[in-house]
């Protein structure tokens, strides 16, 4: 099985995953995962560590003249920014007198949570780990897992379809290679030009005022075989276990789909996807994709498609209320070096998170130790679908 978990502190000398139940002889080109770890430092609205951080991966394990060796795979990427925290990060009890605690919550971060669970007395304790700086692991581990799909030939990408209140259209029918294009060039990772304009606008007036900004991406994936994920039991299924992935990443507020929460105002005979039958490929058809590629917990074949909406940064330049959690007064949320907007960012997240839980789903369908193991399950998998 495929499994991973990740480990560091946003302020800490390194993020570390250790991904488990890689099959052996798969290629792995490291250059692949830092350019992964370049896109998720992009995007309009970020914050000045991205300007510090240089993210490139370092493989230590599971990996022997570019093939995995079947072995834990361990991606270590290095925070720049650690020079300057030294001190204040350290594990030395004897430098603790250098760390100011941080005792405001901001509202909407783990801040107030995480103390009271903990019982802990410095903020810092808990946003180290909360922040989504842990997201460049993840991000690591699903260029890896990239990298375990390709072969197959699915391909997975993430873009932003709105930042704020502003809508980016996305025409109907775009390839993959299209959709790649113009996200890749634009600067908050959308396919429309004058939404583009409009968002950077937005970002701006947000960065004036002190104020952040959310938004919606979708993660579509091309390839896949029908029957990833299964209806048999509800940890199995496929749009569960995407969802979950997707929701335990920072700032996810919500998961569609396919047409998502649209579906409920539709009725069945407008919203399903009529099924036809192609005698010259022998497939199976569907006249459109509304349900985002999952039926029953399962891959229908089609593209995948899903969206995850992210609420606005927490962190405020113009705070809000507060409580300090040591004398209980009235105070504002604590100021923290912070994005105004990292929804781009968060596209590129959110594919390599799809990617990682396909991979998932991939290397347990088609099971084995090696590449060539799955490959020959997969050929005679595709067989049988065509046979059928
Ligand atoms: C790519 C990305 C970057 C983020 N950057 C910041 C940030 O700079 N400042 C901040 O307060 N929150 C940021 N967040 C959100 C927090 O990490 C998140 O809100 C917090 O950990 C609490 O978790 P929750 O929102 O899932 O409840 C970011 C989230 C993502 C996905």
């Amino acid at each position: 099985m495929l499994r991973f978990l990740t480990a560091g502190e946003s302020h800490g000398p390194e993020l570390v995953a250790i991904v488990e139940g890689v099959p052996a002889g798969f290629e792995i080109d490291p250059g692949q995962i830092n350019e992964d770890l370049a896109r998720r430092q992009k995007g309009y609205g970020r914050g000045g560590r991205m300007a510090i951080e240089r993210d490139q991966v370092r493989i230590v394990s599971g990996l022997r003249f570019g093939r995995t060796l079947g072995s834990p795979v361990t991606l270590i990427v290095e925070n720049k920014d650690f020079k300057s925290w030294q001190k204040r990060m350290s594990i030395d009890p004897r430098d603790r007198g250098e760390a100011v605690p941080v005792t405001r919550p901001r509202p909407g971060h783990a801040d107030l949570a995480g103390v009271l669970k903990y019982n802990l007395e410095d903020i810092r304790d808990v946003l180290e780990r909360a922040s989504a700086r842990e997201t460049t692991a993840r991000v690591a581990v699903g260029a890896l897992a990239k990298q375990i799909l390709a072969p197959f030939g699915v391909e997975v990408l993430g873009y932003v379809v709105s930042i704020g209140p502003i809508e980016s259209r996305t025409p109907d029918d775009i390839g993959m290679a299209e959709l790649r294009r113009l996200s890749e060039q634009s600067q908050v990772r959308v396919l429309d030009g004058e939404a583009e304009r409009a968002i950077i606008a937005e970002i701006d007036a947000c960065k004036k005022t002190g104020d952040t900004l959310g938004g919606v991406v979708e993660v579509v994936a091309h390839g896949l075989p029908v029957g990833l994920g299964s209806h048999v039991q509800w940890d199995r299924k496929l749009d569960g276990r995407l969802a979950g992935a997707l929701l335990s990443l920072q700032a996810a507020k919500g998961v569609e789909v396919g047409v998502g929460f649209r579906a409920a105002a539709l009725r069945g005979s407008a919203l399903h996807d009529e099924i036809g039958y192609d005698q010259a490929a022998r497939r199976f058809t569907r006249s459109s994709n509304n349900s985002g590629g999952s039926e029953g917990g399962m891959s229908t074949g089609e593209p995948l498609r899903v969206r995850v909406a992210f609420k606005p940064i927490s962190t405020l330049m113009r705070p809000l209320r507060s409580v300090d959690i040591r004398t209980k007064a009235e105070a504002t949320g604590a100021i923290e070096r912070s994005d105004v907007c990292a929804i781009p960012a968060a596209a590129v997240i959110a594919e390599t998170v799809v990617a990682f839980e396909l991979a998932r789903a991939f290397v347990e369908k088609f099971g084995g130790d090696s590449r060539s193991e799955i490959a020959r399950n997969y050929q005679g998998y595709l067989e049988q679908v065509r046979n059928f």
